[in-house]
């Protein structure tokens, strides 16, 4: 990481100096010169941060350096680095990068469809594929060449030409029950468990995932960059938590709430739910021994109470595991007033759901199909996060798919694995 300062701040402290020593001090001026050189210093401030996100911008887009073994750098390309982190400035806020980021690139239109063809070539019969052919090359004679000017147009004012389509056609519109088809899953260590006390395996992963939330909140977390100089999109960050895919008849739709909104977690044993607010009086995240009581707490209240509920109420999170039309349907019919809405609306707006299981896996595979689909009634799968902790230490999450994708939730994961 350069060691230089951002150039906007030592810019701008510079130019309110030098404002003042000019200014006759005393005259009735005074007060038109002050505002007037707060008015340049502010104007200045934007125009060089302006300047910056360009310049980057413009070194971004060259892609020479991709092409080139990491361990023989030209001194072209080292120069290009140098600049790139000086302009980036030292320490980086999570989206201060977001602007400068080089639009993608839209392929001729006949470079997609030659693509096309060939993906579609493997899947079917001579004919249907002949058909296509002719299909595509009506495209390219008639409205093609209209569509793609069209996109060249979106590429202007959009961030990237197709990643809201992607996440509309691709995820939401899908109608297939999210289990096994969309959400997945990952693992803890392979065989070292660091404490054999479910609670406090829960307590510390889940604090550290807290304090990576609250990172991300306060945008300190710091853009991942490749080769340790050329920024990447951190844009999927955002939605991690708080958030839940609810479903639509035709469509679902992403909920994100923000941190005023979203201040609990909502803890699963079971069968029962539980809301645990993760801020003390103080506005504090709960520290861990706060938390590994609570969730003894939450346990122990479960175990006494589990009979008290009937199999239904129990099994409500497998709603979640329906077809996504059929699982609308049910919401509209079932969920939207009196405490059912309520519960739900508290379910949607937490940060991320915990289960705490009862039983262990026998091996690997076990494991894996506990976190992938669990008992079918286990795993809300609309919350874009579900953090399971077994009797015996061991951990694991679900995730679900169309908030971001799976090396976003790897880096936290990554970070709440060594933070132990
Ligand atoms: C894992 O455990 C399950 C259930 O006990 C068993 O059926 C399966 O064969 C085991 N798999 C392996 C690879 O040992």
């Amino acid at each position: 990481m350069s060691a230089m300062n951002p150039c906007g701040t030592v810019c701008i402290s510079s130019s309110v100096h030098s404002c003042i020593i000019i200014s006759p001090s005393g005259t009735p001026k005074w007060l038109a010169n002050l505002v007037g050189s707060v008015g340049i210093s502010f104007v200045f401030f934007v125009t060089l941060m302006k300047v910056r996100q360009y310049l980057l911008r413009i070194l971004l887009a060259y892609r020479g350096w991709m092409y080139e073994n990491v361990r023989e750098v030209s001194w072209k390309n080292k120069l290009w680095g140098l600049t790139v982190k000086c302009v980036s400035g030292y320490q980086p806020s999570l989206y201060s990068c977001q602007r400068s980021l080089p639009r993608m690139h839209i392929p001729p239109l006949d470079e997609t469809l030659s693509k096309l063809l060939d993906s579609l070539k493997p899947l079917c019969s001579e004919e249907e594929f002949k058909d296509y052919c002719k299909q595509a090359q009506d495209f390219e004679c008639s409205i093609g060449p209209r569509l793609q000017r069209l996109l060249h147009l979106k590429s202007w004012w959009a961030p990237n030409y197709v990643s809201d389509w992607w996440e509309k056609y691709v995820y939401l519109m899908s109608r297939c029950p999210l289990v096994i088809n969309s959400n997945y899953y990952a693992l803890d260590h392979y065989i070292w468990t660091p404490t054999s006390k479910q609670v406090s395996r829960a307590a510390n992963v889940v604090h550290s995932i807290l304090s990576i939330k609250r990172q991300i909140d306060r945008e300190e977390l710091q853009p991942l960059l490749l080769r340790n100089t050329i920024p990447i999109c951190m844009a999927q960050y955002e939605r991690l938590f708080s958030t839940v895919r609810v479903p639509g008849e035709e469509m679902d739709e992403l909920l994100h709430f923000d941190s005023r909104e979203a201040r609990h977690i909502v803890v699963w044993r079971q069968g029962l739910f539980y809301q645990l607010s993760i801020y003390d009086d103080k506005n504090q995240l709960l520290s861990v021994t706060v938390l590994e009581k609570l969730f003894q707490d939450i346990i122990d209240d479960a175990d006494k109470h589990k009979e008290s509920v009937s199999e239904c109420e129990r099994s409500v999170a497998a709603l979640t595991g329906l077809p996504r039309t059929e699982w609308a349907q049910i919401l509209r019919e079932n969920f939207k007033s009196g405490i059912n809405k309520d519960n739900m609306d508290l379910i949607n707006k937490a940060v991320c759901m915990i289960t705490l299981c009862d039983s262990v896996p026998d091996n690997m595979s076990e494991k894996g199909k506990m976190l992938l689909h669990a008992d079918g009634r286990t795993l809300w799968c609309d919350k874009s996060v579900n953090v399971f902790f077994f009797p015996d230490g061991q951990c694991g999450l679900n995730v679900e798919h169309s908030m971001a994708d799976a090396p976003v939730m790897g880096h936290v994961w990554e970070y709440a694995m060594t933070m132990e």
